[in-house]
């Protein structure tokens, strides 16, 4: 097994070998081995994207689902917004001072997500969460916050808890957490604890938790528990946002308006963007002028003017594709469907879930039954075999994480023809070879 792959990537080899050498692990963010090295290989170094493919070391081409941590919704190496970075570049690339695009991308998001009514940007998504807890905590006087099992926020302190199962991550233990899709959890939680909690943060569809889609009642029964205990809510739309609906998927896929609103990813091209806003009463605890308020918002790199003039072409360029989400949508359903019929047809346990253009593939230690929820998925993924299906598809030309990612606006008929056809060959040549138990 993999001997293919390791006679295609000697170069990736040795870049993987230094990297261990420097870095812990060998890289700088956990999931960039992509399952490799559970399964004793190592990831591919890539070099260049271009539209939905991507190019490793070696010169190895992949359709690539992964697109930047599900950023590149326009395809990697999008014209536009490679144009927009270039020219903004010739004044200096950041000044440490206000600039004129800051305003402009600000104004953009606005029009596309109306309750943003005032927002912040910094560098990463990471840093966007951490401070809309913040102002949720100051503007309620309250200290807890209540997320989902499996719920990856970024890696601040404030919500890296709970993320992996079986969720036993102490002293990372901040706040109360519930099981995405499951009603009863989140009554039981807000009757226990609800004069307590400052914010609920969640993503309206659970993406490293298992891109799993929320149950009609799962959001609304959210907005009333907050509203009704006076906390705030949240809606991390760090992958969502601009993924199912031009916009807020909270409000425009699933009728959901929260209070705050975290982006980053797709609003800026695979530039390092985070942004959080929502509520003027709220956010106004970022303004140091408010008396309670504390530090909200730092960041040298907040608002970089390459990150911010990226992000005006890609929303440009998104809201002229804004009447063809539908049809994204509507190929990424059906692939997955392809993909579940495939998984049946060889009788493996695996399941393709998300909605709309995300598609995770998951191998499962034991059938799962309805309702799916965040805390159940979690509880039963095969990860051994999950990685050796992630890497023998990397191995066959198909670059993805959480079993693949998702489509773009760039990916084609035959790149979709082709990942299908990869995935079919891996899952057959893992039940031939009688890997599955
Ligand atoms: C839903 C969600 N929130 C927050 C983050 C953190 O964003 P960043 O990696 O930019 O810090 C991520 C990143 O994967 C995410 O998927």
């Amino acid at each position: 097994m993999l001997e293919e792959y390791r006679k295609k990537t000697p170069h990736s080899r040795e870049l993987f070998e230094r990297a261990q050498q420097v870095f812990p692990g060998g890289v700088n963010h956990n999931i960039r081995t992509f399952g490799t090295t559970g399964c004793g290989a190592y990831p591919p170094f890539m070099a260049r994207g271009n539209g939905s493919h991507i190019w490793d070391v070696d010169g190895n081409e992949y359709v690539d689902w992964w697109m930047t941590h599900f950023s590149q919704i326009l395809g990697h190496n999008h014209p536009r917004v490679m144009e927009a970075i270039r020219q903004q570049m010739e004044g200096g690339n950041h000044l440490g001072a206000l600039n004129e695009r800051q305003v402009e991308f600000a104004e953009h998001l606005q029009k596309a997500i109306p309750f943003m009514e005032k927002m912040r940007f910094c560098a990463t998504g990471s840093e966007a969460t951490m401070y809309a807890v913040r102002v949720a905590r100051l503007f309620t006087g309250r200290r807890l916050v209540a997320k989902a099992y499996g719920g990856w926020h970024g890696g601040n302190d404030t919500v890296g808890y709970h993320v992996k199962y079986p969720f036993d991550d102490e002293p990372f233990y901040n706040g109360v957490t519930f099981d995405f899709n499951d009603v009863d959890s989140v009554q039981s939680l807000f009757e226990k604890h609800g004069k307590d909690i400052a914010a609920v943060i969640v993503e309206p569809v659970i993406g490293a938790g298992g891109a799993i889609a929320p149950e009609p009642e799962f959001l609304p029964i959210l907005r009333e528990e907050t509203e009704q205990a006076g906390s705030l809510l949240i809606f991390d739309e760090i992958i969502t946002g601009f993924r199912l609906r031009y916009g807020s998927a909270g409000k425009n896929a699933f009728g959901v308006e929260p209070d705050l609103i975290t982006l980053g990813k797709i609003a800026a091209g695979g530039m390092p963007l985070g942004a959080y806003g929502g509520r003027e009463d709220v956010m106004e605890y970022a303004n140091p002028k408010t008396p309670g308020s504390r530090w909200v918002g730092g960041g040298t790199f907040s608002s970089h003017p390459l990150t911010m003039a990226a992000g005006i072409a890609v929303l440009e360029e998104l809201s002229k594709l804004r009447n063809e989400y539908a049809r994204l949508n509507r190929r990424g359903d059906e692939t997955r469907s392809r993909l579940n019929t495939i998984f049946n047809d060889y009788q493996v346990p695996v399941i393709a879930t998300g909605i709309g253009s995300i598609i995770f593939v998951t191998w499962l230690r034991k059938e799962l039954e309805p309702p799916l929820t965040g805390y159940r998925l979690a509880a039963v993924v095969d990860h051994e075999h999950l990685d050796i299906f992630q890497t023998l598809l990397i191995e066959s030309g198909v670059f993805g994480y959480h079993g693949l990612g998702a489509l773009s606006f760039a990916h084609s008929t035959e790149d979709i023809e082709q990942s299908v056809a990869a995935v079919e060959g891996v899952i057959q040549g893992m039940s031939d070879k009688s890997t599955v138990s």
